[in-house]
């Protein structure tokens, strides 16, 4: 029998570092919740969201000023070790709950088992790419789903109304996908619809739109290269965005999306506007990304399986991209993994 693969051998982000203030919240991830914290100190706590007393969420509770994390019901209080103690019998043993390493980093926080070692990390950096922001987006409908809207920009004239291309403008001028051991990588070229945002990143009409990405699976995200250049492809414009979009399921119905902008500006004028540009090239990308999660519950019940569809080429990253789900991702199949989730959504008794 294979061993059981928990996707918390992976940091995942799971919320904005702005979000976490002085009150706990709580977050979900693969079916199971847990309570974040920050101290007074700034320092966090992670742990199941589940009293080991009688299972009140902890995330309902309080910080107090020892920085430790205080149940609502009967003031249990537990150290970011999960060490757990009752204030009316604190001789009691065994009062602990399973606690996570959380980190901040990128604007974000994340999280994973405790001997995961912090090189795990995703590194978002990349030379020239300074950050611009970051934003959560929710996508009612399973993993799988979410991962198959970004595998493929087929979608991009009727699902979209910003970037890319228009349906007169179809078919795409250029289309490659790569299918690797570990990752895919896809790559789209067309002709960049009109746009008042156009003029803001130094885009003319009839230039080129090109989108390049690369899928991988230590957790699932989908980092996006988004540039600009002339018809000849041989002018490039002042603005690339990289957006590292991280796809964290919460349950078998909805999948956070936590997306990580950074832009290179490559043109005087632009840099003297840096914050402007930061603030319009994230809200661009975020109205781009709720487009997609405008459309996604449409389409939630989808099989994982994709029996009986008619497959074009531009689908081709959707079936390489369930294997490594499964392969590399959930460490078993499909069904496996959705029987796990459905154990967990009946509760810790069953
Ligand atoms: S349920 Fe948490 S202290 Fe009782
Ligand atoms: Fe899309």
């Amino acid at each position: 029998m294979r061993a059981m693969a928990a996707v918390t051998r992976f940091f995942h982000p799971v919320l904005r570092a702005r979000d976490l203030r002085d009150r706990p919240v709580q977050v979900r991830l693969d079916g199971e919740r847990y309570a974040l914290w920050r101290g007074a100190d700034g320092s966090l706590g992670a742990v199941v969201d589940r009293c080991p007393h009688r299972f009140a969420p902890l995330s309902a509770g309080e910080v107090r000023s020892d920085g430790r994390l205080a149940c609502p019901y009967h003031g249990w209080r537990f150290d970011r070790d999960g060490r757990g103690q009752s204030p009316s019998q604190p001789g009691l043993s065994r009062c602990d709950v399973r606690a996570m390493q959380a980190v901040e980093r990128y604007g974000a926080i994340w999280i994973a088992d405790r001997d995961v070692p912090l090189d795990r990390l995703p590194n978002i950096e990349r030379p020239g790419f300074e950050h611009a922001g970051v934003f959560v987006e929710q996508f009612m409908c399973p993993l799988h789903v979410a991962l198959d809207n970004f595998s493929e920009d087929e979608h991009t004239p009727w699902v979209h109304t910003r970037l890319g291309w228009l349906e007169r403008d179809t078919p795409i001028l250029d289309f490659a996908a790569e299918n690797h051991d570990d990752r895919t990588e896809v790559r789209y070229r067309a002709i960049q619809r009109p746009s008042q945002l156009s003029r803001f990143f130094g885009i003319r009409p009839g230039d080129h739109f090109h989108n390049e990405w690369v899928t991988r699976f230590d957790p699932v995200r989908s980092e996006y290269l988004i540039s600009w250049t002339d018809p000849s492809g041989e002018t490039q414009r002042p603005a690339q965005l990289l957006a590292p979009i991280f796809m964290t399921p919460q349950d078998a119905q909805s999948t956070l999306f936590v997306v990580f902008m950074l832009a290179k500006l490559d043109a005087p004028y632009l840099r003297r506007l840096r914050p402007l540009v930061h603030r319009g090239a994230t809200a661009l990308i975020r109205r781009e990304i709720r487009d997609d999660a405008v459309f996604v519950p449409n389409v939630a019940d989808t099989p994982f399986a994709m029996k009986g569809m008619r497959l074009g080429r531009f689908d081709k990253p959707l079936i390489h991209n369930h294997r490594l789900l499964e392969r590399l991702y959930w460490g078993e199949s499909y069904d496996e993994h959705s029987a796990r989730l459905r154990e967990r959504a009946a509760g810790p008794n069953q």
